[in-house]
């Protein structure tokens, strides 16, 4: 997992700014869960214009509610968006429909200036673990390619071919995320897009049982078996108890599970960043 250090954010920027001069549209990935924390700052900056297709990343694991908020949201400001389940159910020929139609006027163009026909081209950028390879995967129909999760990996670029009216490069961008506020690096560290040390398991547990009784009380309720009448150490322990953890660090352990029960998807289908407190 990458540290993002300014010289790497700055080498990101200058390799995505080169390859955009070579494509026709950019597929923005976004995390369902934290819409706003996996944007870029300077997604906007770095485009100019360029046209792009926001795609909805874990729609599956995400709060159905929050992402037609966030969805309705960007279409406001005349995004083109897609919410998008890589894993089951993914519609690829959306994807491509979607790009053709938010480029219609450059091919309509192109035709009448006799251009060669050729598919047009599209590149994804997103921030770490947001689906990137898994996406490119789908989209080519072939089981896994790792894509190395490194800003500044240099290698030679590839067109593959989607259908013949589409292709894509086989890097994609890798851009870092917002870095504004604790409760962003909070989220980020919670849906694996930044690395766990950056905040402590303790802090990381501590905000999502927080989260979870004022958003989620029911999945909290259903899952532990809990009366959230209680203070929030009368609930640890009333955990520690029912999974048997004795040892004076119970605490600790019961952060520890619930961070681990939250990223295995077993607290059911939970948005972060809230559309009401996000929006700017
Ligand atoms: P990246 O290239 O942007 O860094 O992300 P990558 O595709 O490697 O995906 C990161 C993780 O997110 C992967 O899981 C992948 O399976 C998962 N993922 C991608 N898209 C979706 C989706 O739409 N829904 C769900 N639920 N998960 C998705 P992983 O646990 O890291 O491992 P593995 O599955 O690659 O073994």
């Amino acid at each position: 997992m990458i540290q993002w250090f300014p010289g790497h954010m700055a080498k990101a920027k200058r390799e995505i700014e080169e390859r955009l001069r070579i494509v026709d549209i950019v597929f923005e990935l976004l995390d369902a869960r934290i819409p706003y924390s996996s944007q870029n700052p300077l997604i906007n900056e770095l485009l100019q214009g360029k046209p792009k297709l926001v795609l909805l990343m874990k729609t599956d694991l995400a709060d159905p509610k929050e992402t037609k908020l966030w969805r309705e949201n960007f279409q406001r400001e005349d995004h083109q968006v897609l919410e998008v389940d890589a894993l089951s159910g993914f519609n690829r020929n959306l994807i491509i429909k979607s790009s053709l139609e938010i480029l219609a006027d450059k091919i309509e163009r192109d035709r009448k200036r006799g251009l060669k026909a050729r598919g047009v081209r599209a590149m994804i950028v997103g921030i770490p673990n947001v689906g990137k390879s898994t996406l490119i995967n789908r989209l080519v129909k072939r089981k896994a390619t790792r894509v190395a999760n490194k800003p500044g990996v240099t290698r030679a670029q590839q067109w593959i071919s989607i259908t013949g009216e589409l292709e894509l490069l086989d890097t994609p961008g890798v851009l870092w995320p917002k870095f504004e506020d604790h409760k962003v690096g909070i989220h980020l560290a919670l849906t694996g897009a930044i690395r766990d040390e950056i905040v402590s398991s303790h802090d990381l547990g501590e905000y999502l049982l927080n989260f979870l009784r004022s958003y989620y009380p029911d999945n909290l309720k259903e899952r532990y078996n809990l009366d959230l009448k209680f203070s929030n150490p009368e609930l640890i322990e009333k955990i520690a108890q029912d999974r048997g953890f004795m040892q004076s660090d119970y605490e600790e352990r019961v952060y520890n599970l619930l961070l681990s029960e939250f990223r295995n998807n077993l607290l059911g289908r939970i948005t972060l960043d809230r559309f009401n407190q996000e929006e700017e």
